[in-house]
C-alpha cells in the first residue's frame, strides 16, 4: 500500500464528511458543489486503485451497493415502543395528572419535540462506527436496512467527539423534506415515472428498496428522538442525551424545547401548530416526554407505550370520504377544472366538501369514479386534493360507480373545448363570449391585489354579468347607482358605497394594473418586474418576445402569453376603454425601484401587530428592497414577528440579521 495515498484518502474522507455534515445536517454549505464532487471523484479514484483503503465508513459508500435478494430480520435488543395519543388539551391534562400523581410532585419538566411523520429507524454504532440499522417492524423484530441507511446523507457513518459509548443504539425518524419531495415528484412526472402520494410514503418506499443505489438517490433525512440500548455513560435527562447525540454528529430536531408544567406544553403545541404549514417537513403532532430519566424509570411502561411520554396529535390531514359527483368550472383563461363534490368531512381542522381533480390526466391516473371512496388530503393551506381511491371498501354496501365524463363542449357557453399539444388542461375557446370566463376575469380584476374594488364580490359579479350590465372589465366604470340599486340585495346605500369604491380604484399603479389584466402566468411579481422594466403600458404592449424575455422572471412561455394578449384586438379595445374611463397611474421613471433599501432582499415572517405582512412588503418594495418568501445566504434582513419558526432559525444559522416589529417601525420612521 502506498502511504501517501493512504494519507490522502484519510484526509479526503475527513474533509468530505465535514462538508457533507455542514450541507446535509446543518444546511450550511461550506464549499461549492463542484469542489465536493471533485474531492469525491478523487477519493473514488484512490479507492479503485487501492481497494484496501476503502472502509465501510468511507463517504464513497453512500452511493449504495449491489441489490439484496431480501432483507434479513433483526431482533431489537430492547423493543421499539409506540406512543399513547392525546387528541385534546384535556387529554394532555389527564396525562400530566397521571404523571404527577405517580411521581408525587407538583410539576414536572417536559421535553417537547415535533412528531415527525416518517419512518421509525434504529441505528447502532459500535466503537463509534455505524454497524446496523433496522426498521421498527412489529416493535420486536424489524428488517435489516443497513445498506439503505448508510446512503442517508445526514447520518454519520462514524461518530466524532469524546465519551462515545462502545455500543450506542440511536432511534429516530427518517423523512423526506417537503420541498425535496416536490422536486423529486416533479422529476418523476417529467420522466413519466410513478409519483408518490406524500413524503411519508416516499420515505417508506425509499427505505424498502432492496437496491440501495436507488435509496441513495432519494432525499432522505434522519432526526434522532431517543436512544435504545446503550453500553456507556449518558446524561440524566432526555434533552441532555439528545444534545450529546448532536455533539457526536447525529442530527436532532432544532425545534426541541424543555418546559415546565402542562400549560407550557399546550403553548408549545399551539405555537408549532400555527407554524405547521411553514415547517420544512410534515409533522402529525407534538411529543411530550418527562425530561428526567430517573422519573421516566419510576413511571415505566404500560403494554406497548411508555407512561412518561404522549403524542398530542394534530387533526388528521388525510381522511376518507365519498365522491358524490364532479362539477366542471371554467376559469379566467378558459381552463376547465374538474371539481370533486365530496360527502363533507372534517380534515386538518376544517370541513371539506370540494377538492380539485386538476385535469383529465389526473382523473385517469387516480382511476376514480363517481361513488368511489377516496382519500382526501389537506396539507397547510393548499386546496384539498384527492390522493387515492380506496379499492377495497370491506364489508357493507358500496354504491354504484359511474365513470367521470369530461365535457366535449364548454359547460357554461357551449363553445368548443380544446386541449393543446403538450398541455394537461382542456380549455373553452369562447373567450369573453363565455360568461364563466368573463366572471372569472372580473373577479380577478376587482381583487385586492389587482384593482382592489371593495365590495365587488363574487355574488355581485355573477349578477352583473348575468344581467348583461358588464360585458368587459371597462364596463365596471360606466355602471350607475340606479343600475346597481336594481340588483338583488343591493340597497341604495351599498350601491353608493360600491360606486365610490369603483371611483377610488381608478387611481392605481402600473404594476397593479398589469397584474389585474389577468394575462396568463403574469402574477404579482412578474407584473412588478414588467412595470419596472418598461415603465409604460404602451412600451409593454409593443415589446417583442425577445425583449420581454430579457425581463426577470419572464421566460419564453410567459413572453408568448404577453404577446398573445397584446396582439388581440379585443384586449387592445378594453385597454383604451379603461383609460378613457379614467383608469390611471402615476408615471414611472427609471429611478423607481431605487430607494434607500435598493439592492437588499428582505423576508417578512411571523405575526405582526401594526400592519399585515402584505403591507410591510409593499412598503419595503417602495423603499427599493426586494421581498422574498424564503431565507437564503442572499437575504439582507429578516423581519420576524412572534411565531416565526423555521425562517427565523434558518436566518440565525446563516447569520442573517433579524429585526423585530418595533425595530422595523423605528427604521421606517427614519427612512420614509
Ligand atoms: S418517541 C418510547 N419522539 O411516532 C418513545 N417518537 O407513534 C418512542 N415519532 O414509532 C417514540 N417523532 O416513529 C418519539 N419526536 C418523536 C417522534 C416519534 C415521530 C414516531 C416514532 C414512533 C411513533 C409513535
Amino acid at each position: 500500500m502506498n502511504p501517501a495515498m493512504a494519507e490522502e484518502a484519510a484526509a479526503l474522507s475527513a474533509q468530505l464528511e465535514r462538508w457533507s455534515a455542514a450541507y446535509f445536517r446543518d444546511d450550511e454549505p461550506l464549499v461549492p458543489d463542484a469542489d465536493y464532487d471533485a474531492a469525491m471523484r478523487r477519493l473514488q479514484e484512490i479507492e479503485a486503485e487501492c481497494p484496501e483503503l476503502q472502509s465501510p465508513e468511507s463517504p464513497t459508500q453512500r452511493v449504495g451497493s449491489a441489490p439484496l435478494s431480501a432483507f434479513a430480520s433483526v431482533a431489537h435488543r430492547r423493543p421499539m415502543l409506540s406512543l399513547d395519543n392525546a387528541f385534546s388539551a384535556d387529554d394532555l391534562i389527564d396525562f400530566d395528572r397521571r404523571v404527577l400523581d405517580k411521581l408525587r410532585v407538583p410539576e414536572v419538566e417536559y421535553c417537547c419535540e415535533p412528531k415527525l411523520d416518517g419512518v421509525a429507524v434504529s441505528i447502532v454504532y459500535e466503537g463509534g462506527k455505524l454497524s446496523l440499522a433496522a426498521t421498527r417492524g412489529d416493535g420486536t423484530t424489524g428488517e435489516n436496512i443497513t445498506a439503505n441507511v448508510r446512503t442517508i446523507r445526514n447520518v454519520p457513518l462514524q461518530l466524532s467527539g469524546s465519551g462515545i459509548p462502545g455500543y450506542l443504539e440511536v432511534r429516530g425518524e427518517v423523512v423526506i423534506p417537503r420541498d425535496a419531495f416536490d422536486t423529486m415528484n416533479a422529476r418523476a412526472e417529467n420522466l413519466g415515472e410513478k409519483t408518490f402520494v406524500n413524503p411519508r410514503n416516499a420515505a417508506a418506499g425509499s427505505l424498502r428498496q432492496l437496491d440501495s443505489r436507488i435509496t441513495a438517490r432519494r432525499p432522505l433525512a434522519f432526526t434522532a428522538y431517543s436512544v435504545g440500548v446503550v453500553e456507556g455513560e449518558l446524561p440524566d435527562s432526555h434533552a441532555a442525551i439528545l444534545q450529546r447525540l448532536s455533539d457526536w454528529g447525529i442530527p436532532i430536531s432544532p425545534y426541541m424545547a424543555t418546559v415546565s408544567g402542562v400549560q407550557a406544553c399546550e403553548s408549545y403545541y399551539e405555537q408549532l401548530a400555527s407554524q405547521r404549514a411553514d415547517l420544512p417537513f410534515d409533522i402529525d403532532g407534538i411529543v411530550f416526554k418527562v425530561n428526567n430519566i430517573t422519573q421516566q424509570d419510576l413511571l415505566g411502561f404500560v403494554s406497548r407505550a411508555p407512561r412518561w411520554a404522549i403524542a398530542r396529535k394534530f387533526p388528521a390531514e388525510e381522511v376518507s370520504t365519498r365522491l358524490l359527483g364532479v362539477d366542471f368550472q371554467v376559469g379566467r383563461t378558459g381552463a376547465i377544472t374538474p371539481v370533486a363534490r365530496l360527502e363533507p368531512v372534517f380534515v386538518a381542522g376544517v370541513t371539506v366538501s370540494n377538492a380539485t381533480l386538476h385535469n383529465p390526466d389526473e382523473i385517469e391516473r387516480l382511476g376514480v369514479r363517481i361513488g368511489d371512496r377516496v382519500v382526501v388530503r389537506r396539507a397547510g393551506d393548499v386546496i384539498p386534493q384527492i390522493v387515492s381511491v380506496i379499492q377495497d371498501e370491506g364489508q357493507g354496501s358500496a354504491p354504484e360507480k359511474t365513470r367521470i365524463v369530461f365535457p366535449e363542449t364548454c359547460p357554461d357557453c357551449g363553445s368548443d373545448v380544446v386541449r393543446q399539444e403538450g398541455e394537461a388542461v382542456v380549455r373553452c375557446v369562447g373567450g369573453m363570449v363565455c360568461k364563466a370566463q368573463l366572471k372569472a376575469v372580473i373577479r380577478h380584476f376587482a381583487s385586492r391585489k389587482a384593482m382592489d374594488i371593495e365590495g365587488l364580490g363574487d355574488k355581485l359579479v355573477e349578477q352583473l354579468v348575468d344581467e348583461g350590465l358588464v360585458t368587459s372589465v371597462a364596463d365596471i366604470f360606466h355602471l350607475t347607482t340606479t343600475q346597481l340599486a336594481s340588483l338583488e340585495r343591493m340597497g341604495s346605500k351599498s350601491s353608493e358605497n360600491l360606486m365610490a369604491a369603483i371611483a377610488d380604484s381608478r387611481e392605481t399603479t402600473l404594476p397593479r394594473f398589469i397584474y389585474s389584466l389577468g394575462i396568463r402566468e403574469v402574477g404579482e411579481a412578474t407584473a412588478r418586474a414588467l412595470a419596472q422594466h418598461f415603465l409604460t403600458l404602451d412600451e409593454l404592449m409593443a415589446a417583442p418576445a425577445d425583449i420581454l424575455e430579457g425581463v426577470d422572471d419572464v421566460g419564453p412561455i410567459v413572453a408568448q402569453h404577453i404577446r398573445a394578449f397584446a396582439s388581440d384586438d379585443r384586449n387592445r379595445g378594453v385597454l383604451s376603454a379603461l383609460q378613457e374611463a379614467g383608469v390611471m397611474w402615476p408615471a414611472l421613471t427609471a429611478q423607481d425601484g431605487d430607494g434607500p433599501l435598493s439592492g437588499e432582499s428582505w423576508v417578512v415572517t411571523g405575526k405582526l401587530d401594526s400592519m399585515s405582512r402584505d403591507e410591510v412588503e409593499q412598503r419595503l418594495r417602495a423603499l427599493g428592497a426586494k421581498t422574498a418568501s424564503s431565507v437564503s445566504a442572499k437575504t439582507s434582513t429578516v423581519l420576524a414577528g412572534p411565531g416565526a419558526g423555521s425562517k427565523r432559525k434558518k436566518a440565525e444559522s446563516l447569520g442573517v440579521p433579524i429585526i423585530d416589529e418595533a425595530q422595523w417601525l423605528r427604521m421606517m420612521e427614519e427612512l420614509e
